[in-house]
């Protein structure tokens, strides 16, 4: 039916008068409901903010709200702030701050090798293990603020999947724009349908288009068993998070002789640190320990001795826990190799990455035997999820 326009207003009441009677719903009761959504609204809002702790960090006065039930660094990370952090978990003392002011909740166990108890009575606090109990001040000089890389959430696409024995080399296509960065040593999380992974970063900073991660195979694993199926082929999506962590070449100190350990797929970052040694720094002086229990856990070799040619001052020793019979190189653990070789580390810095126990005998052995500066080792702790 045509309405013509002298008509509009007297269809409309028709219409309004027609949808009255189909649907016998008062306007008060219309206005009623909508009363009661903005109250409820304002409600919800005004619930959610005061449950809501507010943390500064100093110096860098960067600032973010944490919720309930969530730890200060889980909050920053949320809100994209990369605060100095690795193992997420108590093990590795990365994300250590001072309580400035306010109180905090301690939310998981750690060791007193991370935080004695003369750091706690100093305010000494994991912010991975700690839910803000109210607004909180914590100092952290080692946050570089608005200066560190922001972490971003970007779509990757897989390029390649390299399987080598119970290790995959997984590479990944990023996009052009805006390039991504990271530092060498920092890693990222592979967003999954439930959860996450973290992995570190395997290449230099200076390849924009792709970023190469080191997977190990953990049956019944939330990712890893994907790659070794062959279902998470060439050209699929994921989903990335980072860059994340503050296990990173210290630029500070730029020509100290450096120590690089590794156990098993620990590798991943220290090649990553080498690559860019190759990059900017190849007269730097540096030795590359790589333990693992068989030689066929040497699983990157190849490209790791083509970088050792860029690098005229480069050692490597690799040191096997179980070796074969035909084995002829060093064996045991790569801690006694670091001592047999330097009784004096005071110029050196340490990097190491692999499991808790060699960062914790290596750190422990190191400054007690070598004389290695406590601030001078910088570890990554790799903890092992399924
Ligand atoms: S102890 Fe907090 S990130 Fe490792």
């Amino acid at each position: 039916m045509e309405i013509l326009p002298n008509n509009i207003e007297s269809a409309h009441r028709v219409g309004m008068a027609a949808i009255r009677h189909a649907f016998p719903i008062s306007r008060q009761f219309f206005s009623g409901c909508l009363k009661f959504v903005k109250i409820a609204f304002f409600l919800s809002f005004t619930i959610y903010y005061f449950i809501m702790s507010q943390i500064i960090v100093s110096p860098s006065q960067t600032q973010f709200s944490s919720q309930e039930n969530e730890t200060i660094l889980s909050a920053a990370i949320r809100h994209g702030i990369n605060l100095p952090h690795s193992c997420q978990s108590g093990v590795c003392g990365s994300c250590v701050a001072t309580l400035v002011s306010g109180s905090v909740v301690q939310s998981g166990e750690y060791d007193d090798y991370v935080l004695n108890q003369d750091e706690i009575a100093a305010g000494k606090i994991l912010l991975c293990c700690s839910q803000a109990d109210g607004d909180v001040t914590v100092d952290m000089p080692s946050y570089a603020g608005a200066k560190a890389i922001a972490i971003r959430t970007l779509p990757a696409r897989v390029a390649n999947v390299d399987i080598r024995g119970d290790v995959a080399v997984l590479t990944v296509a990023l996009p052009k724009s805006p390039p991504f960065q990271f530092y060498a040593g920092q890693y990222m999380e592979i967003l999954l349908k439930d959860g996450s992974r973290s992995y570190s970063i395997a290449n230099a900073p200076s390849q924009k288009a792709t970023l190469e991660f080191h997977v190990r195979l953990r049956e019944g694993g939330l990712f890893s068993p994907q790659l070794f199926s062959g279902s998470l082929k060439s050209g699929a999506i994921m989903r990335l998070r980072g860059p994340l962590g503050s296990f990173y070449l210290n630029d500070e100190s730029a020509d100290k002789p450096l120590i690089l350990l590794a156990t098993g797929t620990g590798f991943a970052p220290i090649k990553s640190i080498l690559m860019q040694l190759a990059d900017t720094q190849p007269e730097r002086v540096v030795h590359v320990y790589h333990g693992t229990r068989v030689a066929a856990g040497l699983y990157d070799e190849t490209a790791l001795r083509q970088l050792l040619a860029a690098l005229p001052n480069a050692k490597y020793t690799p040191v096997l826990s179980r070796p074969d019979a035909d084995w002829s190189g060093a064996t045991g653990y790569i801690t006694e190799y670091v001592l047999r070789d330097y009784a004096d580390l005071s110029g050196h810095e340490v990097y190491a990455c692999g499991s808790p126990d060699m960062i914790h005998s290596s750190r422990q052995m190191l400054v007690a035997q070598t004389r290695l500066p406590e601030n001078a080792f910088f570890s990554d702790v790799f903890t092992a999820h399924v």
